[in-house]
């Protein structure tokens, strides 16, 4: 585009005698600055919809969104130099009621407005560009639409005001960027339409039918298989279930891969907020629990990542290696026990692949501009997924501990730097959540969020008796099952799914007896309403009543 102006300059420049100072020259300035900062314009909100439609993948859009700003504040700056050679460009005869005021010029009034509403609409997307960090994403995200109406304006003004406007060079260039523009808008509008995604109860369909989904981020926890013993998302029609399609598989970091999840059509799915999990049924049956990452307003599609385990269960290592794109999933759509709750302030602390707990958290609270810090640990730089989204949330408020060159991150300190009132929200590995839960217990003033990712032994102690009032049953639990286990022996269909005391499925309400809740999950409240989760937790001895 430089070069086509040039091309353009030199084109004029020629009549012009040799030595002399071309009297002309703040016309020539202003015409040069307007064709660059048109050209500047077109690259920026090309890039800007490249962007958003996800042709930039992901290990590439930490630096062309970086270029996509440069380019879009270089056309800020030469817009203020061809708004200033205007001005001075005697010939033109533009005062300042011309340069602020649509239709003010009895030459070409159009081509004026078009012009004066174009640097209107740059002024807004340039301030809210400028003051995202402390704007709601939704807003400023609508509000940056306004590129595409400034770029038409600019182009209306440049072909109309410009004496350029049937110079081949760029009319050529023009239709080019216009058809480049359109086919990225048809992409992205394909890619984004705004219909309600069914269920498959409402659809009639079962669960291994299904259309195209996206997702994105975090592995959560490794449960158990969905067997013939009826746990998690058992293949009969589910009205809750969703059926979405991989649509996107992406490499994060050593051992870390996304999926982008999606209905297809551009059917939107259940909204969610940060801290939400998804279900996952895997072909093999196994169900597995995924933090939700991503945009929450993006509700076409879900993201997230997982960490291969290879000595896991097998969930990991089946999606790392047998599912392909195209792969239809049954989903259980988001539920939330890791809610972001309102403090004075928020300490963040990830270990490992626990970063996709809460990274939307601390993009929430960052763009809400309260006060924050994160800390994000791992084994190195290269096993750490999401290294720059979370630098970009705030270079002075992120820790980044990659163990192999920094050992482990100093909690005591960062935990005893906090003020009181503040919200620790952490999501990593046991010996994580054990340090960070120690910490805390030692200031009474803070209040802990944890988000586990592996569960805890659901057996060991004492046989229980269980009585299942409803039922009218009565089992035995041995000391190496679990409750859960031995009530489905008499009552197959109960619900559950993780089987680690991590997403709740298993819930139920004791109706006597005193149970050792050995969960993270239940709050005090929902403990003393009588809630207990089968799969984990057992009794402090004696007798326990169930109400199934
Ligand atoms: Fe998930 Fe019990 S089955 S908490």
């Amino acid at each position: 585009m430089l070069a086509m102006v040039a091309a353009m300059a030199v084109s004029r420049r020629a009549s012009v005698p040799a030595g002399h100072v071309d009297p002309h020259v703040w016309w020539h300035v202003g015409r040069a600055s307007g064709l660059i900062a048109w050209a500047l314009l077109g690259a920026s909100v090309l890039g800007g919809v490249s962007l958003s439609t996800s042709l930039a993948g992901r290990r590439t859009r930490s630096w062309t969104t970086g270029l996509h700003t440069f380019v879009a504040v270089l056309a800020v700056v030469f817009t203020g130099v061809h708004m200033a050679a205007v001005l001075a460009a005697d010939e033109l005869r533009v005062g300042w009621v011309q340069l602020v005021v649509p239709f003010t010029r009895a030459s070409a009034p159009f081509a004026q407005a078009a012009g004066v509403v174009a640097g209107y609409l740059l002024l807004a997307v340039a301030l809210t560009s400028w003051l995202r960090g402390t704007l709601p994403w939704r807003w400023w995200r609508r509000l940056h639409l306004l590129s595409f109406p400034l770029f038409a304006m600019a182009c209306v003004h440049t072909v109309l005001a410009g004496s350029d406007a049937d110079h081949p060079v760029l009319l050529g260039t023009s239709a080019a960027a216009g058809a480049v523009l359109l086919v990225l808008l048809g992409y992205r509008l394909l890619v984004a339409g705004r219909r309600r995604v069914g269920t498959l109860g409402a659809r009639g369909g079962a669960i291994p039918a299904v259309a195209r989904a996206e997702s994105s981020p975090v592995a959560r926890a490794e449960s158990s298989p969905v067997g013939g013993s009826g746990a998690g998302l058992r293949g009969a029609a589910d009205p809750d279930l969703l059926t979405l399609t991989v649509n996107q598989v992406t490499w994060e970091a050593e051992g870390v891969v996304s999926l982008v999840l999606a209905a297809g059509g551009g059917v939107e799915l259940p909204s969610w907020e940060p801290g939400a999990h998804v279900e996952l049924a895997l072909p093999s049956g196994r169900v597995r629990h995924y933090s939700l990452f991503g945009d929450p307003a993006e509700r076409t599609r879900y993201r997230v990542a997982v960490l291969r385990q290879d000595d896991g269960r097998g969930g990991s290592r089946e999606i790392h290696r047998e599912l392909p794109v195209g792969t239809s999933l049954a989903v259980r759509p988001p539920r939330n026990n890791f809610r972001l709750e309102p403090s004075d302030a928020y300490l963040f602390v990830a270990g490992g692949i626990g970063i996709t707990g809460v990274l939307e958290m601390a993009r929430t609270v960052a763009a809400r501009g309260e006060r924050w810090r994160f800390v994000y640990g791992g084994r190195s730089l290269s096993a750490m997924a999401f290294v720059e989204q979370v630098r970009e949330l705030g270079p002075d408020r992120v820790d980044i501990v990659p163990m192999d060159q920094r050992g482990l991150p100093d909690l005591e300190a960062e935990i005893a730097a906090q003020p009181p009132g503040t919200g620790v929200y952490c999501c990593g590995p046991p010996p994580l959540l054990a340090a960070v839960t120690r910490l805390v217990g030692g200031r009474p003033d803070l209040r802990l969020h944890v988000e586990r990712f592996s569960g805890v032994a659901a057996s060991g102690g004492a046989v229980i008796e269980v009585a299942l009032r409803r039922s009218g049953h009565v089992v035995q639990v041995a000391p190496d099952e679990s409750i859960l286990t031995a009530v489905r022996r008499v009552l197959p269909s109960v619900r559950a799914s993780c089987e680690q005391g991590i997403c709740g499925s298993c819930r139920s309400v004791v109706l006597a007896g005193e149970p050792e809740h050995r969960d993270q999950l239940l709050s005090d409240a929902e403990r003393a309403a009588g809630e207990m989760l089968i799969c984990v937790s057992r009794s402090c001895g004696g007798r326990l009543t169930l109400d199934l």
